[in-house]
């Protein structure tokens, strides 16, 4: 018995990993390989493992040794860059950097040690330039005075005052306090961490801590939750982060806590993707009001609203398109949240019309516009209505499922991160903010079409299925169900 306990103890320490913390889509896999080649050559080996390791050189892009060649996406940027950059490369290189992977890159190289460890039991915290992200190690937090706060809290800049927040560390303040200059709630962690002091003892080992957190734990200021548009920029900004942090083979995995930085009670209509982040209920401010805490190990993630950040109002390079960070947290969030790909029936296009029952930019004639398309016959034509009757992952199934997605401007159109490769998105009639889901269809890599002429609008339509028909990646589709004779 106590011979077959060892065992187990053993196999728990050094050899059987725990697999499920990996859980990334297959397409994902050499990359992630990329970073941990020995989980690789153990899976290889441990029957217990589901995935095949295949040695490639295929990285991300934002690694030290990752060349242009072998990174996960490299830039298509068909257009012209307008006076910007020099060369063709240079223009490539501009939109990596402003919205790719090579963006982690430079986070990642921006890492500067604020507070340096000369232990190990030490603290530690790290930052990127103007503190867009942050980690730390054995950081407490001194959440009493909050008992004393009467309002709710919510992008507020106060949460913590001076000393409410530390470490036992060897602490370069002055570094710290000019990486502090984008004061604003959403745009850096600067209103928290300009508050940071020096302990002079370990606070986790001295018991200064009410609690302490042994998992990873995110802490997230988070956008306007109501809003899809907003939301899942916080989303993206997260999976980002993940990136940026994944220094470590467990760094795609959910056995991490989230705490939302306010002190309202969490609620949205999005709440089913924090599935793909955390198998834990949310934390708030209520969770710790009144208590100090300690938390091993912290991320501050890249944030919603950061200047040049993403992927909120960012000025993108003219003339490129399709980011691989974009297409792989559409496949990364697709794989978590398990939304079926179903197979199709038939060479039809499948066109969804993205229908809004609310009073204001309905589309009038909707019906008519229905009838009209469904009298071609290669199209096959749904409406649909996304709201709170309709669970979250249903209605992610059936934009998944469509090659043209049709539907008013509106925050309804951030579905479009969720097409597939070679669909079309078809905004109706954009009356304000011009370029937010043309920039966001250009980031995901997708053909954007737009209303501008009322009388022009069955041949928009044609443009946008011209465009799913001749995509190399639809013509393989079909190729594969071999539907190509029946077209
Ligand atoms: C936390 O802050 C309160 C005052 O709000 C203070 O009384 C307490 O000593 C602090 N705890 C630690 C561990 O510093
Ligand atoms: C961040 O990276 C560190 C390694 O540098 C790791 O120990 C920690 O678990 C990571 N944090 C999260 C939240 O994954
Ligand atoms: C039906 O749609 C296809 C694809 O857009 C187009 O090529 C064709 O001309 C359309 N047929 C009619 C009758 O409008
Ligand atoms: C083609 O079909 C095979 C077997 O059904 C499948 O594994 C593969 O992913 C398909 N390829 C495409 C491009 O759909």
């Amino acid at each position: 018995m106590l011979f077959r306990s060892l065992i187990l103890y053993f196999c728990v320490q050094v050899l059987c990993l725990d697999y499920s913390k990996i859980n990334l889509p297959n397409d994902h896999l050499p990359y992630y390989f990329y970073n941990y080649p020995k989980i690789g050559q153990q899976c290889e080996t441990d029957s217990d493992c589901p995935y095949t390791y295949v040695h490639s050189d295929k990285c991300w892009g934002y690694e030290y040794s990752c060349t242009w060649e072998n990174q996960y996406s490299i830039p298509s940027c068909p257009g012209d860059h307008r006076g910007w950059v020099k060369t063709k490369f240079d223009q490539q290189n501009t939109f990596y950097t402003q919205a790719d992977f090579g963006y982690i890159k430079q986070q990642l190289r921006e890492l500067k040690v604020l507070c340096e460890p000369l232990f190990p039991q030490d603290s530690s915290l790290e930052c990127s330039e103007h503190m867009r992200f942050c980690r730390g190690r054995n950081i407490m937090i001194n959440f009493t005075s909050l008992l004393t706060r009467d309002e709710p809290l919510r992008y507020k800049m106060d949460v913590l005052k001076e000393g409410e927040i530390g470490g036992f560390c060897e602490f370069h303040q002055e570094q710290l306090h000019a990486e502090t200059d984008q004061i604003s709630p959403l745009q850096s962690w600067g209103p928290e961490l300009r508050y940071f002091t020096k302990l002079n003892k370990r606070p986790i080992q001295e018991g200064d801590c009410d609690i302490t957190i042994e998992k990873p734990t995110y802490i997230m200021k988070i956008d306007a939750t109501v809003n899809m548009y907003h939301h899942f920029c916080d989303f993206l900004n997260l999976y980002a982060s993940i990136h940026v942090n994944s220094t470590h083979w467990e760094a795609f995995s959910t056995d991490v806590h989230v705490l939302i930085w306010e002190s309202y009670m969490y609620y949205s209509t999005f709440e089913g993707a924090w599935k793909a982040f955390t198998e834990y209920p949310l934390w708030d401010l209520k969770t710790f009001m009144g208590k100090t805490v300690c938390f091993k190990n912290v991320v501050f993630p890249l944030l919603p609203r950061m200047i040049f950040g993403l992927y909120y109002n960012t000025p993108i390079i003219y003339g490129c398109e399709r980011s691989g960070l974009f297409k792989a947290f559409s496949e990364h969030m697709l794989h978590r949240l398990h939304i079926p790909f179903h197979k199709r029936k038939d060479s039809k296009i499948r066109v969804t019309l993205l229908s809004r029952v609310t009073k204001y930019r309905n589309i009038l004639n909707e019906d008519a516009l229905i009838d009209a398309l469904r009298e071609n016959n290669s199209y096959s034509v749904q409406k649909v209505v996304y709201n709170k009757h309709i669970d979250f992952k249903t209605q992610i199934e059936l934009t998944h499922n469509s090659d043209v997605f049709i539907g008013m401007h509106g925050a309804g159109l951030t579905h479009l991160l969720f097409l597939p490769d070679w669909a079309a998105v078809f905004e109706l009639y954009n009356c304000e903010d011009e370029n937010c889901y043309l920039d966001l269809a250009r980031l995901r890599g997708l053909k954007y079409v737009t209303w501008e002429d009322k009388t022009k609008l069955m041949q928009e339509d044609e443009v946008a299925a011209d465009h799913v028909e001749n995509h190399a990646q639809f013509k393989k589709l079909l190729d594969n169900y071999s539907y190509h004779d029946e077209l």
